[in-house]
């Protein structure tokens, strides 16, 4: 692995004495999309908002670019953006007003221009003059990733980036978190959806019971269960490629 971008070790945290996380390692190396995955409850927004500096472990260390999450915070925090689980805007303001305000607050040169083409990148640039409490789901998701990429960071958190949005948006989404980490931005996602671990992660991890109980590339995973069998089977379109392929129809007429 080239440099490591987010270092994990024995993290613990309970709630009300109920242990969520027993004691969670992992590493991920800079430039890396890392997938975690885990059942509703599993502890991932935990492990999120404690990398991010949002919660304190009770237990464990973690580092960012070499950072200690609990001694250098405000370090940790200049090298991060996060993406919670749930959209945080301010719905008081437009879509465009929402992106000059991060970007002047991270001191980006020239907001106006940041704020239009991040617009244009998410197709919001209709919709930039509205205010972000008008807007739809899906819609309130791209503004919010829109934000955070803002900076840009040497690490981003996505915590269930692509939840409620429809195909193409999640296609979009899927773009641009590609597009990011190839030019080296760190990124760690969870995600419910393991499609989409599988098309952005190179590598994942499960966590379950409070631990990772396994990490690896996919082609790593797959070879930990028993080969593939050979069946000739006919296969039907998967009705997302249906639903695209509709759509697309529709947009060329
Ligand atoms: N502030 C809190 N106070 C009490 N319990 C909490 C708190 N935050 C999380 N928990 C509990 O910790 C456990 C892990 O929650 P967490 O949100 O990290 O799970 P998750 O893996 O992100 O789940 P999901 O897939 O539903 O988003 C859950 O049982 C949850 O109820
Ligand atoms: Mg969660």
């Amino acid at each position: 692995m080239n440099q490591t971008a987010i270092s994990v070790k024995g993290l613990k945290k309970s709630f009300n004495n109920k242990e969520v996380l027993k004691g969670v390692d992992f590493e991920v190396g800079c430039g890396e999309i890392f997938a975690l995955l885990g059942s509703n409850g599993a502890g991932k927004t935990t492990t999120v908002n404690i990398l991010s500096t949002l919660l304190k472990p009770d237990g464990g260390e973690a580092y960012i670019c070499g950072f200690d999450v609990q001694r250098q915070s405000d370090h940790v925090r200049q090298s991060i953006s996060l993406t919670g689980q749930f959209a945080a805007l301010d719905g008081m303001l437009t879509g465009r007003e929402n992106l000059k305000l991060i970007a002047k607050l991270r001191g980006v040169p020239k907001p106006s221009q940041v704020a239009d083409s991040l617009l244009a990148k998410f197709s919001l640039t209709d919709a930039a003059s509205r205010r972000a409490d008008q807007y739809s789901g899906g819609m309130k998701r791209r503004l919010d990733l829109a934000m955070s990429l803002i900076g840009p960071p040497a690490v981003l958190f996505l915590d269930e980036p692509t939840t409620g949005l429809d195909p193409e948006a999640r296609i979009e989404v899927w773009n641009t978190i590609e597009e990011l980490a190839s030019s080296g931005t760190t990124i760690l996602l969870t995600t419910q959806y393991l499609e989409e671990a599988e098309q952005l992660a190179d590598r994942i991890a499960i966590l379950h019971g409070g631990k990772i109980i396994t990490t690896g590339t996919l082609t790593e995973l797959k070879e930990m269960y028993p080969p593939a069998k050979v069946e000739y089977i006919e296969k039907q379109p998967t009705l997302e490629e249906i639903f695209l392929e509709i759509i697309s129809k529709k947009e060329a007429m």
